[in-house]
């Protein structure tokens, strides 16, 4: 078989041990040959491809990124694009194609695959926020890299009696935010899921610091919304998939809570350091474990499926099915957390 692997959308840590996975089974095992698509769809639709093979791919397993490079191109957006994108796998041959991403790549995998394509997914993102399946690889990164800033920012809080606001990526969905801030120990914790009252948060920190504590750890995720009618955001540009670009509402809140509280308050905006470097080795596990599901999916032909985690084992869904819903925060796990808060 030729299979013909791409990993779209923002970039996380594992991608590369997806990769590897796929192509140390997929050669080695099988005997199949393997080749990349560059920049996730857009690679596809103007067929800038490389060859994987055992020896090209050696090493990759610890480095964060993908040695593919990723887009958020959505051939659809263009009238000629998913079209462009069947004639590519036409022409080059390709058997099976494995699709490395998140809720857009894989929409746009499920859409191809109703065309026609021969699609594996793999499911990927820091934001965890696939229904499908359980986790995602990143997520374990992405949480240990905010939980070892929001350690750091304690002992400066802690030094200047601050209020200190931290930013954490995650989309619409309030699961890095929420388990970095359980790790973190944070006093609030703001997610899309709930939209917050401003007024209620300061409250809350000056109830705190009346008890005697000398500063506080906010962490709010870039998805968090104010409750309508307490404090107004301003909304960024739109991807190809019509996404808005997050990012920036610790500035208000920080600036809401010095201005009502009085407390000298600063932030910090993790971004994009939340998706950089090396995966932890529960990542790397996870993803080695995907990237040897999918070559096996393709192997036997299984188009139309993501592989995924549920219940520890790793099981076939369909594609479609996998990226219906988003999978938001339940309660249960936001109120483990409000214990602590204020
Ligand atoms: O989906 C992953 C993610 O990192 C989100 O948490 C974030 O909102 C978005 O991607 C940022 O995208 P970009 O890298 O295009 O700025």
């Amino acid at each position: 078989m030729r299979v013909g692997v791409l990993t779209g959308g923002g970039d996380c840590p594992g991608l590369n041990a997806v990769i590897r996975a796929v192509v140390r089974k997929g050669e080695g095992v099988y005997g199949h040959n393997l080749v990349g698509f560059r920049h996730g769809w857009r690679g596809v639709v103007e067929t800038e491809m490389v060859d994987l093979t055992v020896a090209s791919t050696r090493g990759i397993l610890p480095r964060g990124g993908t040695i593919l490079g990723s887009s958020r191109t959505n051939p659809f957006k263009s009238d000629d694009g998913a079209q462009r994108a069947l004639d590519t796998l036409r022409r080059e041959r390709i058997d099976a194609l494995i699709a490395i991403g998140g809720e857009d790549t894989l929409g746009v995998a499920a859409k191809l695959g109703a065309e026609g394509a021969s699609v594996i997914g793999v499911p990927k993102t820091i934001d965890n926020d696939l229904s499908a399946t359980e986790v995602t690889f990143g997520f374990d990164t992405a949480v240990q890299i905010a939980t070892d800033a929001i350690d750091r920012l304690h002992t400066t809080a802690e030094s200047h009696d601050r209020v200190m606001v931290v930013e954490v990526m995650g989309r619409h969905a309030g699961w890095i935010a929420l388990h970095s801030g359980l790790a973190g120990g944070a006093d609030i914790i703001l997610i899309p899921e709930l939209p917050f009252d401003i007024a209620e948060v300061c409250e809350r920190i000056t109830h705190r610091h009346r008890k005697g504590a000398n500063f506080s750890i906010v962490v709010v995720a870039e998805g968090a919304t104010p409750a309508e009618g307490t404090m107004t955001l301003q909304s960024g540009e739109t991807d190809d998939f019509g996404h808005v670009q997050l990012g920036g509402v610790a500035n208000r809140v920080t600036a809401e809570i010095k201005d009502r509280t009085g407390f000298d308050t600063r932030v910090t905006i993790l971004g994009h350091v939340l998706r950089g470097g090396t995966p932890t080795a529960f990542d790397r596990v996870l993803a080695t474990r995907f990237g040897i599901a999918a070559i096996d999916a393709a192997h036997e032909s299984a188009f139309g499926t993501m592989v995924a985690l549920q219940c520890g084992d790793i099981v076939r869904v369909p594609i479609e099915e996998a990226v219906k819903e988003l999978k938001l925060v339940d309660s249960a796990l936001y109120d483990v957390a409000t214990a602590f808060f204020g």
